[in-house]
C-alpha cells in the first residue's frame, strides 16, 4: 500500500505543496536570521559606521587585542561588546538599532566625538563592564589558567589578589583597546 496516494480532487494537491513551501521559507528565516546574527557580529559590519564616526577602529588597530607579535586577531570588537548568550545577545541588537537612527541622524562626527560623546560612551560602556565583573574578558582569558610563574611578580600577585579584593579586569585595563576620555 502507497503511503501517499495521488490525491482525487485537484485542489487537495495544495495541502502538501503548501506544506513544503512553508517548510522551505520557515528553513529559509531561519538561515537568514542566523547569517543576520553572524554578519552582525562581524568586524566589517563595526566598521561601516565607526569608521568616519569616530576614532574607535583605528585606535582598535594599534592595540595588541588587534596587532600583536602572534599576529593573531586576538579580540573582534563584538568579543568585547557582544554578550555571547542568546537572549542577551538578541536583546543588544534590538537596543543597538537606536544606533542606526544616531548614524542617520549624525549627530555624532570626528569633530565632536571627543568632547561631546566619548565620555558618556565610556562610561556607559565602563558602567556595563563594572556590573558583570568584566565577563567578556573572561571569555578568552582566566585568572586560573594564569601561568604566575611567567608574569612579573607583581602583576602575578596583582591577579592572584583580585578576586579577594573585589576587582575585575576593567578596574586595572581600562583603555586596554581604546583610548581614554581626555579629563580636561
Ligand atoms: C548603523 C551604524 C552602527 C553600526 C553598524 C555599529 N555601531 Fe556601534 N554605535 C553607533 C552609534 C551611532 C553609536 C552612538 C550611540 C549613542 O550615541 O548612544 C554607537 C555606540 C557604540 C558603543 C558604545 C555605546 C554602547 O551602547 O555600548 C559600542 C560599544 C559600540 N557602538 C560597539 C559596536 C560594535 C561592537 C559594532 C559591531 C558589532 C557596532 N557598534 C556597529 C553606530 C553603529
Ligand atoms: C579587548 C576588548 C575590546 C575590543 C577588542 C574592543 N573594545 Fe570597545 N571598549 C572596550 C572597553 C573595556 C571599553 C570601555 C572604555 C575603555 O576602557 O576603553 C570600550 C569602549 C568602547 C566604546 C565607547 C567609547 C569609548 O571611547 O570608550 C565604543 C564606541 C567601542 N568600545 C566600540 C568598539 C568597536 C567598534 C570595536 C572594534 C573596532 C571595539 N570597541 C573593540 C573593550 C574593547
Ligand atoms: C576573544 C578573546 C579575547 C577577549 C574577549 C579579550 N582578550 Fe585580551 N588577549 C587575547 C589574546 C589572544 C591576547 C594575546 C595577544 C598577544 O599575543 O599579544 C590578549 C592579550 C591581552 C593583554 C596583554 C596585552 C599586552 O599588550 O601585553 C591584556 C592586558 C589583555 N589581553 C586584557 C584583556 C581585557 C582587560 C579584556 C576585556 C576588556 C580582554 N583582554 C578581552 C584574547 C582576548
Ligand atoms: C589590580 C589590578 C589588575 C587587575 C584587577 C587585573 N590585572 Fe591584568 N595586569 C595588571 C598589570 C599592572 C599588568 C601589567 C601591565 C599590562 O600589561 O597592562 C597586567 C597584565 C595582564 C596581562 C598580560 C600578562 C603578561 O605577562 O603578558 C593580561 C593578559 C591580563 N593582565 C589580563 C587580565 C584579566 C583578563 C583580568 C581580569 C580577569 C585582569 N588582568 C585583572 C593588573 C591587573
Amino acid at each position: 500500500m502507497s503511503l501517499w496516494r495521488k490525491p482525487n480532487k485537484k485542489w487537495m494537491l495544495g495541502v502538501p505543496i503548501g506544506g513544503i513551501l512553508a517548510f522551505v521559507i520557515g528553513v529559509g528565516a531561519v538561515m537568514s536570521f542566523h547569517v543576520g546574527m553572524e554578519y552582525t557580529n562581524s568586524n566589517a559590519f563595526c566598521y561601516r559606521c565607526h569608521i568616519g564616526m569616530d576614532t574607535i577602529v583605528e585606535e582598535y588597530q594599534q592595540s595588541s587585542h588587534f596587532k600583536n607579535a602572534k599576529g593573531v586577531v586576538a579580540a573582534t570588537c563584538s568579543d568585547c561588546h557582544v554578550p555571547r548568550e542568546f537572549l542577551a545577545k538578541l536583546e543588544l541588537k534590538i537596543r543597538a538599532t537606536a544606533d542606526i537612527y544616531h548614524k542617520l541622524m549624525g549627530d555624532i562626527t570626528l569633530e565632536n566625538f571627543e568632547d561631546e560623546h566619548r565620555p558618556r560612551l565610556a562610561e556607559a560602556v565602563t558602567a556595563e563592564y563594572v556590573s558583570n565583573k568584566s565577563k567578556q574578558c573572561r571569555y578568552c582569558h582566566s585568572i586560573e589558567r594564569m601561568d604566575f610563574e611567567k608574569q612579573s611578580r607583581t602583576v602575578a600577585r596583582r591577579h592572584e589578589m583580585m578576586e579577594s579584593r573585589n576587582q575585575s579586569c576593567i578596574d586595572c585595563h581600562a583603555g586596554i583597546a581604546h583610548k581614554l576620555p581626555t579629563q580636561d
